[in-house]
């Protein structure tokens, strides 16, 4: 199923800014959060249906430590204190998944930096409709 991808530097930012200093991004950028708590950047998700979708957020986290966040979807927490661990460099991106259900029409999905390093590096949202559950659609 289509993957369509929502750029963080197209996103609402609160506490950070657009860098395109590391190589290996999609767009024109990637969203550097500042090093703070409560740091996020905000993406506004249409589906054309209700129902179970898989988050793709792909980021960059060059430091050791884990960047944790909260994946929070139209107010209601879907993942909490995900990792986001180090992936060896700033220009070596990695994919986070998230398995949540969306309403049809518009959502809005937030990555909130829950630590005081903030959150790392984030280059895209993609939104996955591909079933979860294996069974094929009849
Ligand atoms: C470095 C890096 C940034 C990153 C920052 C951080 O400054 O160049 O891209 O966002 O570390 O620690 O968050």
């Amino acid at each position: 199923a289509a993957a369509a991808a929502y750029e963080a530097e197209d996103a609402t930012v609160s506490r950070g800014r657009v860098d395109a200093n590391h190589a290996g991004f999609t767009g024109s950028g990637f969203v550097n959060y500042d090093n703070s708590a409560g740091s996020y950047v905000q993406w506004t998700v249409d589906a054309a249906r209700a129902g179970r979708v898989t988050l793709k957020l792909r980021f960059a986290n060059g430091t050791p430590a884990d960047r944790p966040m909260d994946i929070i979807v139209n107010g209601a927490p879907a993942a909490d204190d995900r990792a986001f661990a180090g992936t060896g460099s700033w220009a070596s991106w990695s994919t986070a998944t998230v398995t949540t259900d969306l309403r049809a029409g518009t959502n809005i999905v937030r990555a909130t930096a829950t630590t005081a390093d903030g959150g790392p590096n984030v280059d895209h949202l993609a939104v996955d409709t591909a079933p979860t559950t294996g069974s094929t659609p009849v």
